[in-house]
């Protein structure tokens, strides 16, 4: 006996974007983030960015470039799918307005360059929080009209507190307190789901220890950015960590391009998300693949 659930009415973009993104396998995605420019200008290993881009591009489930880095230095012809950058306005040459970012790209325009998805930085707890959900939900709305995917990040600029908490960067070097790490949970549980409330449709944020607290509580899949370039092990550490607390996989950029050799980094990252390999063994992998 049918019923009428038995019959697809509708085939759904969105869907085959998301689907676009994600190894159909392990359900997981590494990404690789070259945007960093937007704000840092041309930070160490992106200074040539055609050069960096090109040996990773075989190895990432999805490139997530400026409108700028992808117009001067992708090839047309490749087939990575895209997530497009779409907010910035703020630099570091103005560390203080670091939160204050707009819409830079119009949805338009992710159409005509073939973009499956977008991402936008929002500042909760700053004076900017507002005008960044806006800019979530503004383009969220407009995009899912075209089917394209929505990818809310949990930034937090230069606010020191924030940065130490939520990037674990202490002023004085040390290591974070079990206060500090209660309140990193306490905050990406908070932004995460604010986040996934306003229509994201998937979350990027930070890796913190407890991480399961901030899956458990968000409503929508979260990949974690990797943040300041860690030692290889360390970073293997915590995206073992982030995929083990249920993250579905990473946006990955400094960890990656900046390590000594990128190219075995992003395959020893990709047999942590995929292949459910431990850091430990990854890092085998990583040492086997510089060899070669
Ligand atoms: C900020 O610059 C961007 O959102 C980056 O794409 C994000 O921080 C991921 O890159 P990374 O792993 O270097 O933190």
């Amino acid at each position: 006996m049918k019923n009428v659930f038995d019959y697809q009415i509708e085939f759904s973009g969105l869907q085959n974007r998301m689907a676009q993104m994600f190894d159909p396998k392990s359900g997981h995605t590494v990404m690789l983030a070259v945007d960093h420019g937007y704000f840092q200008g041309a930070p160490a290993g992106l200074i040539n960015l055609r050069k960096t881009i090109e040996p990773l591009l075989q190895y990432c489930d999805a490139i997530s470039p400026t409108i700028g880095g992808l117009k001067t230095s992708i090839d047309s012809r490749m087939r990575t799918p895209i997530i497009l950058r779409a907010t910035g306005g703020n630099s570091m040459r103005k560390p203080e307005e670091l939160d204050d970012e707009i819409i830079t790209v119009s949805v338009e325009e992710m159409v005509k360059l073939n973009a499956v998805g977008f991402t936008v930085s929002c500042y909760i707890g700053l004076d900017s929080q507002t005008q960044t959900i806006q800019n979530l939900t503004s383009l969220t709305e407009e995009a899912h009209r075209f089917g394209l995917v929505s990818i809310g990040i949990t930034a937090v600029g230069a606010d020191p507190i924030l940065t130490k908490f939520v990037k674990g960067e202490r002023e004085d070097g040390g290591e974070l307190t079990q206060e500090d790490k209660k309140e990193a949970i306490k905050y990406l549980k908070h932004a995460c789901r604010v986040l996934s409330e306003n229509g994201a449709d998937i979350i990027k944020t930070y890796y913190c220890e407890g991480f399961e607290e901030v899956v458990e509580s968000c409503l929508s899949p979260i990949v974690i950015a990797g943040g300041t370039k860690r030692p290889t092990k360390e970073a293997l550490e915590f995206t073992y960590n982030a995929i083990k607390a249920g993250a579905v996989g990473v946006d990955m950029g400094r960890n990656i391009f900046q390590n000594e050799n990128p190219v075995a980094m992003i395959r020893a990252v990709r047999a942590v998300v995929h292949e459910n390999k431990t850091a430990e063994e990854a890092l085998h992998l990583y040492e086997k693949y510089t060899k070669e």
